[in-house]
């Protein structure tokens, strides 16, 4: 039975995803492990609000495990050594050198790990693959820990995270399902219970899916794929929606009630963001390529090719609307986040649509509930389209919603956040310049409601 579980990669998943397991299995001793000593410091901040990441409900399960059996640190030698299962939780962003730049996960981080759990194992192990990973990562991680260890054994397991950020803890306590692919031998199966039972303390056996190593890894790409596939697939129809006078809400709701599309996902925006959706279809498309499946490889990167679509026009369209020019106009953006109830900003549309009001010397304010001054502008300065002043003078960003209006030419809706459905939208309308636009990238006013009060409305999707 495990009692001992090491977590290389305290971020979005390892963080949130180890704390479950801690709060649901008492008996057994959590190590996350980073070396990044900020983020160690923030998990381990004496104030729980103060942790790294925020997830609705996240905080407190931390306040219940941490100490008892949930510990964050930057041991990683002490923690491998200990655990009898490690998790590989590190980042696998898209290569930005070399042979499949752009395309290609970069798997250095999951590498480095493998040769430092070689390195430091003085014992058999289960190394479990929790990363997002192309398939057949398993052969090559197995590969150099075989090569490079000392007399030790180990077990690689495929268990890809599935939780959606936002709803992180709910996902986690309640997962549709959790897959678990191991080795087709005898040893395999066994590391395959190990994980199986821990798992098992909360989630029901039915829920709990076994394969093997290459189905589990690619069912991670596929699952992604298939979600981001559904909003492009809606993202285009809004588009034609906004031709010929069909509402794409009504749209979704027509299709959705039919139980082989299903209502979930059809939600039009300004485009999808986040860290792994782009990432994952860019990486499913490499590999696609290198196996020579062009068409494969076609089908799936216009996903990819109408999401840069989508963002592109809604900005091209805020430019088109106030009379072809925003030259020196205050646009106030609300949201920042790629969706709502997270601060993380990666991939966020709302960088992409400010980038591109920018080359047209637009002025924004900027108005996020979770998210810094400071990382809106290190996402601007990344694209490098700019230098950092010139972001910086272009963009403000406000701490109070209330101080981005006056005297605005536009408003453009990025992130849901449900805080902006309940603003006093009449007092805005009468701060801001006439005709007031009012650009809704997320479908959350009602637009015949704000219409009324007086402003020039976009909705997405709407014609
Ligand atoms: P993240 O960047 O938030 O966290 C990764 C952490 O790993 C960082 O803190 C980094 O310092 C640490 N790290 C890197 N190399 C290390 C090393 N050698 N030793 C110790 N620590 C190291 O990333 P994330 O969002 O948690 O994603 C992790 C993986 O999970 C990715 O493969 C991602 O595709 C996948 N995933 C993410 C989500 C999500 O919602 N973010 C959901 C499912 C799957
Ligand atoms: C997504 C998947 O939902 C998770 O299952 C997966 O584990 C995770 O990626 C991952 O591998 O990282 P996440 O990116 O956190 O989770 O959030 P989603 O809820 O999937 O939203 C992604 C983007 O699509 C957001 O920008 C969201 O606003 C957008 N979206 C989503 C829409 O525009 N319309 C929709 O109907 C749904």
């Amino acid at each position: 039975m495990v009692k001992n579980i090491c977590c290389i990669g305290a971020g979005y998943v390892g963080g949130p995803t180890m704390t479950v397991i801690a709060a649901k299995c008492p008996h057994i001793k959590v190590n996350v492990v980073d070396i990044n000593t900020k983020r160690i410091e923030a998990w381990n901040h004496s104030d729980v609000s103060k942790i790294p990441i925020y997830e609705p409900g996240l905080s407190d399960l931390v306040q219940q495990a941490r100490g008892r059996n949930l510990f964050f640190s930057t041991e990683v030698d002490q923690a491998i050594k200990e655990a009898d299962m490690i998790f590989i939780s590190v980042n696998t962003p898209t290569k930005t050198y070399g042979v499949g730049k752009g395309m290609a996960a970069d798997l250095k981080y999951i590498e480095l790990c493998a040769r430092q759990i070689a390195d430091v194992a003085e014992d058999d192990k289960i190394i479990v693959e929790k990363s997002t990973l192309p398939v057949r990562t398993a052969e090559a991680l197995k590969n150099i820990l075989d090569n490079t260890s000392k007399d030790v054994k180990f077990q690689i397991l495929s268990n890809p995270e599935f939780l959606a950020e936002g709803t992180a803890v709910q996902d986690l306590l309640n997962p549709d399902r959790v897959l678990i692919g191991g080795e087709q031998t005898e040893e395999g199966r066994m590391a395959q219970k190990a994980l199986v039972d821990v798992y098992a303390n909360w989630v029901p056996s039915d829920r709990i899916l076994t394969t093997n190593v290459w189905s589990s890894e690619l069912s991670k790409l596929t699952a992604n794929a298939f979600l981001a596939q559904r909003v492009s697939s809606i993202n285009a129809l809004s588009e034609l929606c906004e031709k010929t006078e069909a509402d794409v809400n009504e749209v979704a709701r027509a299709i959705g009630t039919d139980s082989r599309i299903g209502s979930k996902f059809l939600k039009a925006s300004v485009g999808f963001g986040g860290s792994c959706f782009q990432k994952d279809i860019l990486n499913l498309v490499y590999i696609s390529r290198s196996y020579g499946l062009q068409e494969v490889a076609d089908y799936w990167e216009q996903v990819i090719i109408m999401n840069d679509h989508q963002k592109r026009r809604f900005a091209s369209n805020i430019v088109k609307t106030l009379y072809n020019t925003v030259s020196g106009k205050k646009i106030a953006m609300l949201g920042w986040a790629f969706k709502k109830d997270t601060n993380d900003t990666r991939e966020s549309a709302s960088i992409y649509v400010a980038d591109d009001l920018l080359n047209e010397q637009a002025e924004i304010v900027v108005y996020d509930p979770k998210v810094t001054a400071e990382q809106i502008y290190a996402d601007l300065d990344y694209l490098n389209t700019r230098s950092s002043e010139e972001n910086r003078k272009g963009v403000t960003v406000v701490n109070d919603p209330m101080e981005c209006f006056d005297q605005a030419h536009a408003i453009a809706i990025m992130t849901e956040w449900d805080e902006f459905k309940d603003y006093d939208w009449k007092s805005i309308y009468n701060k801001m310049l006439k005709p007031a636009f009012l650009f809704d990238g997320r479908m959350i006013l009602d637009h015949d409601k704000m219409e009324d009060i007086g402003f020039k409305m976009y909705t997405i999707g709407k014609g």
